[in-house]
Order: structure tokens, then C-alpha cells, then sequence
């Protein structure tokens, strides 16, 4: 019998970490990258002692009600966690982590990635030569909008929007305007070439690029709606790498068709991973399947750093990286 602690794991994870996860606990690994159903997830809190679930294993309120509950840790594989009831969590005396900082460049670098293939119709200039319609240079072909020297408007900034202002601004000569409920210091700011508005609002009025960098909460779901969406210049652009519930797709989709707004690029959808039909034959959008953290390195680093959480639990230690 092993004394180790009993570890769930409800996806496959990078080879390095699975070793790493059966070296230090009894690890039970969902081979088949399925995900796990509610009754599934149910039974692993009542058979181990900590779940590592992803972002996309919805441990609700109803889940966390499952008795006898024997888990004590919820270590989340992802920075975000709004997938977990956490006020459930709270209640019932779990503890619950997460895996900032390791993400945070690759998640900049795919919202820098979306923001140049939507400005620059990138996705749109690959199916044209694709589908062999391209017949040669020609002064007014696939003009698209361009990039260095414009205002990227930031809504939220956290870790993540930082490392998109520092790229844009230090990289692209953008200009770079935030609105955030707890905004940095001053200097942070200024070295970013960082200018803080009052709203959500300001930023959306006075953007050519839109970036959403807000946590996923009851507050923040929809916050882009059809009214914020008209706020939008006619020629601007709103990037997601955020959680798709931050956006009001039906609405995105009318903003869209309606050309209140020029384009958008999302790394995140709404009912995740369907994507709006009408969405996927539109030319003015990028879409990416959530690959903000998707490098060997950091999902092995992210992979890790929830490793480590586990093992300071069941250590008796203070975790890293604390939720609840
Ligand atoms: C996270 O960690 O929250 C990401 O969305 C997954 O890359």
C-alpha cells in the first residue's frame, strides 16, 4: 500500500510533469484526454486526496457537494479558475490553487499574435494563397490596418496586459492607454508608456486595438456587450485572450456582420470549445482553439508549479500560489 497522497489528474499532462506527479504521489493520470463527466469528477473528490483538474473541468458547487468528500486541495492546471466554484470551495474548507506568472509571456505573445494577423489580415491573406486565388503584388491588395504607432487599449492590467503593453509599446511604438479597479503605480505605468482612464468606457471610445485582459467574474461576464461594442470606433479591433464570457458573442457576431467594429481576433469563446457558427465564415476575425499558455515550456512550468502546490499541501506547508 502507498503512503503517498492520492493525486487525480483529469487530463493528459506533458510527460516531464507526469513523472514528476508519480514520483511524489499516488497519481492517477486520464489517459484518454477525455474529459471528465460530472459523475466522474464527483467520484475522484470522494477517491484522493487532491484533484489537479484544467480550465475547462467545471468543479460547480454541485461537484464539490459530493459525499463523503475526501480531497482536501483542488490544484488548478491554469491561472484562471473561474471553472471552479471557489465560494463553494471556501465553505467547505478547501484549498484551492493556481499557476500564475509562468503563462504570462506566452499569453502576451498570443495576444500580440492576434492583434498582427487581425490588423495585418493574416488569416485571411493564408486562405487566399491556400486556396490558390492569390494572382500576384498589386498596390491595393488585402490592405489591412496598420499596427506600429496606433493606441492599444487595454481592459484590465494585470500580469498578462503588462506583457502585452511592454511588447507593444517597447516593441511596436504603440501607445498604449488601461483601465483597471486597482491600477499600478504611476512609475509601473509610465514605463510601459502606460496612460490609466477612469473606465472601461474611455478606453473602448478611444482605441484602435482593443486588448481584454480581465479575470472572468459574475462583474466582468459580458462586459463587452452590444452597447459597449458601439462605443468602439468604426476601424478598431477587439482582441480575447481573456475568457470568452467577458464577451457577449451573439452580440460580437452583430457588431460584426454590421461593421459597428473592423475586426476581432479570440484565443477564448463563450461555449468553448463550440465556436458561433456565423463566426467561422466570417473573414473579419481570427480564431484560435484557447492556445494562450499552449508552449511545451510553460505547460510543463504550469504544470509544475501545480506539482509544487500539491506537494507544499500535503506537506503541511504554505501553498504558492493560494485562491482559497
Ligand atoms: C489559464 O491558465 O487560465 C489559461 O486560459 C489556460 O491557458
Amino acid at each position: 500500500m502507498s503512503a503517498k497522497p492520492k493525486v487525480i489528474i483529469t487530463r493528459k499532462i506533458p510527460a516531464a510533469c507526469e513523472a514528476e506527479a508519480q514520483q511524489r504521489f499516488d497519481a492517477v493520470i486520464n489517459r484518454d484526454d477525455v474529459p471528465l463527466s460530472t459523475e466522474q469528477l464527483k467520484e475522484a473528490l470522494r477517491d484522493a486526496d487532491g484533484l489537479l483538474p484544467t480550465v475547462t473541468d467545471k468543479v460547480t458547487v454541485d461537484v464539490l457537494a459530493t459525499s463523503p468528500l475526501r480531497a482536501r486541495i483542488i490544484a488548478n492546471f491554469g491561472v484562471g479558475f473561474n471553472n471552479i466554484d471557489i465560494e463553494a470551495a471556501r465553505r467547505l474548507g478547501l484549498t484551492v490553487t493556481n499557476t500564475p506568472d509562468v503563462l504570462t509571456d506566452d499569453t502576451a505573445d498570443i495576444a500580440m499574435t492576434l492583434l498582427l494577423m487581425i490588423g495585418r489580415r493574416a488569416g485571411e491573406g493564408e486562405r487566399h494563397v491556400r486556396n490558390r486565388e492569390w494572382t500576384g503584388w498589386r498596390p491595393t491588395h488585402m490592405l489591412g490596418a496598420k499596427v506600429s504607432g496606433k493606441t492599444l487599449g487595454l481592459i484590465g492590467f494585470g500580469r498578462i496586459a503588462k506583457a502585452v503593453a511592454r511588447r507593444a509599446h517597447h516593441g511596436f511604438g504603440m501607445r498604449i492607454i488601461f483601465s483597471d479597479p486597482f491600477p499600478p503605480k504611476p512609475e509601473e505605468a509610465k514605463a510601459l508608456g502606460a496612460e490609466q482612464r477612469g473606465t472601461a468606457e474611455e478606453v473602448l471610445r478611444e482605441a484602435d486595438f482593443i486588448s481584454l485582459h480581465c479575470p472572468a467574474t459574475p462583474e466582468t461576464r459580458h462586459l463587452i456587450n452590444a452597447e459597449r461594442l458601439k462605443l468602439m470606433r468604426k476601424d478598431a479591433f477587439l482582441i480575447n485572450t481573456a475568457r470568452g464570457d467577458v464577451v457577449d458573442e451573439a452580440a460580437l457576431i452583430a457588431a460584426l456582420k454590421s461593421k459597428t467594429i473592423a475586426g476581432a481576433g479570440l484565443d477564448v469563446f463563450e461555449k468553448e470549445p463550440a465556436v458561433g457558427p456565423e463566426l467561422l465564415s466570417m473573414e473579419n476575425v481570427v480564431l484560435l482553439p484557447h492556445l494562450g499558455s499552449a508552449t511545451l515550456e510553460t505547460r510543463v512550468a504550469m504544470g509544475m508549479r501545480a506539482i509544487e502546490n500539491l506537494t507544499l499541501f500535503f506537506n503541511g506547508q504554505p501553498v504558492r500560489d493560494r485562491v482559497v
